[in-house]
């Protein structure tokens, strides 16, 4: 394919009149940011019908964006008027000038010492729902990581049991995802205020979450009780200024916030995981063997997690392949130098997760599922931000070390108890709303392991 290059020009694929790239991105956008990078990278553009994005590839570039020049960049406008119906003014979404004492907020929440504290109940929620399956039985994947995680961020984080609400929640969430996804790949996005049939679904969702929310927090306020935990936190909090606590509404954004970004990310997670094992049982069998030498059978406890660390490997292995949030999209605030090249204030600037964990240069084989690759020595020897699930830079995932943590301890407690066998034979296709799910149910059938 022809492009069109002058000195320092962003190198831009040509598209069609009009449209622009537009039917490349809906019909396979994974591919598509994989293609632009392999054949214009470091730095490639195209068009989504009037907007033009401009894709990074350079492992430098992205240190400027993320890190060393971070403040130069604010997250995008689309993301932000889609994404603030649902999540507020919380900490994924507030803008940068707010975020820091925000982020001092919460940021208790997630240290060590607490974290550790989190690890039993991880285990439990864990342990018990692979006593409900039986052997033989016919499961959703994506239906069981997404119970379990729920439950994990509802319990530690809020102190409540969601499991009820579960499925109301998990319904509404696809539901936000899909409405999110679908105004940004329009070709003319409409407001998220106009009564279209995506925008009434989306507020619908909204509603689900509101009510379960604000439930929470007024039973908590109402009990005056100090649990310790973030919902406590979050309503103890003063204004460092003002001296004024958080209001209801503040305190919603940042609790939805946690909720759905704490529960969505890893349960897909765990789900691209299992089926990952599905299909590699030399793989499933050593993460088995790992769990029953050091568990024999009994719930996982802090102590243990260093013992464990193929689950580890096999969680980052398996967010390789499967990024949960699989792009990361910024906006330079004014026209801003990248290398040779100047970026006009405005422009849609994405970060490929998926292509750069899929980069052959650095990962031989990359469709290959190798737990191997994460041995701690092997880890350390990845080039900075060619591994970046997470993100990186001050606007880091929060729950980081929380996620890893969990990821580790439910897949080694039911692997200890269950191997999954797929139902299907054919591929899974990942979904890529603003996190990366699969297209549609994972069916497996549960076999009964060891004791
Ligand atoms: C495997 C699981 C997870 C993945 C892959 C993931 C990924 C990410 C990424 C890539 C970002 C940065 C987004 C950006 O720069 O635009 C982020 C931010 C965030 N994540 Fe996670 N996340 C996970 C789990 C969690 C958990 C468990 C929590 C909380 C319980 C959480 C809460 C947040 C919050 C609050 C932010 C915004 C941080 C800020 O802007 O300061 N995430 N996450």
């Amino acid at each position: 394919m022809s492009v069109a290059m002058q000195p320092s020009a962003i190198p831009q694929l040509p598209g069609l009149p009009i449209l622009g790239h537009l039917l490349d991105v809906r019909r396979d956008r994974l591919s598509f940011h994989q293609r632009l990078g392999a054949q214009l990278g470091p730095i490639a553009a195209f068009r989504i019908g009037p907007r033009r994005v401009v894709m990074v590839y350079d492992l430098d570039y992205i240190h400027t964006i993320l890190v060393d020049n971070d403040a130069a960049f604010e997250k995008t406008r689309a993301l932000r008027s889609y994404l603030r119906p649902l999540l507020g003014d919380g900490l994924l979404s507030t803008l940068q000038e707010r975020h820091r004492g925000q982020r001092r907020l919460v940021a208790p929440a997630f240290q060590h010492r607490r974290i550790a504290a989190y690890v039993e109940t991880m285990a439990a929620v864990a342990h018990h729902a692979q006593a409900r399956w039986r052997d033989g039985e016919q499961l959703d994947l994506m239906h069981e990581m997404h119970q379990i995680a729920l439950e994990i961020v509802g319990k530690t984080l809020f102190g409540v049991d969601v499991q009820t609400e579960g499925a109301a929640i998990s319904d509404a969430l696809v539901t936000a995802l899909h409405s999110v996804d679908r105004m940004i790949r329009a070709f003319v996005p409409l407001p998220t205020t106009w009564p279209t049939p995506t925008n009434r679904r989306l507020h619908q969702a909204i509603t689900v979450f509101d009510e379960l929310i604000y439930r929470i927090i007024d039973q908590r306020r109402a009990s005056g009780e100090d649990r310790g935990d973030l919902l406590s936190m979050l309503l103890q909090a003063t204004d460092a200024e003002t001296g004024e606590p958080m209001s209801r509404s503040q305190v919603r954004d940042e609790a939805v916030t946690l909720f759905l970004a704490g529960f969505e990310t890893t349960a897909n997670a765990l789900v691209w995981a299992w089926y990952l094992l599905a299909q590699h049982p030399q793989i499933a069998a050593r993460l088995r063997a790992e769990a029953t030498t050091v568990l024999g059978g009994r719930p996982i406890t802090l102590d243990d997690l260093p013992n464990l660390p193929y689950a580890m490997q096999v969680f980052k292995e398996s967010m390789r392949l499967y990024p949960p949030a699989h792009s990361i999209a910024r906006q330079p605030k004014q026209d801003t130098q990248l290398g040779p090249y100047t970026i006009p204030a405005g422009t849609i600037m994405g970060i490929s997760v998926y292509s750069l964990h899929r980069n052959p240069a650095i990962f031989a084989e990359p469709t290959r599922f190798d737990p191997d690759r994460f041995t701690p020595e092997r880890e350390r020897q990845l080039p900075r931000h060619s591994y970046m699930p997470f993100s990186d830079g001050p606007r880091q995932c929060i729950g980081n070390h929380f996620a890893l943590m969990e990821g580790q301890i439910v897949l080694a407690t039911l692997a200890q108890a269950v191997q999954f066998e797929l139902l299907t034979t054919a591929p899974v296709r990942p979904l890529p709303l603003i996190t990366l799910r699969p297209a549609g149910p994972v069916a497996v059938q549960v076999r009964r392991v060891g004791s």
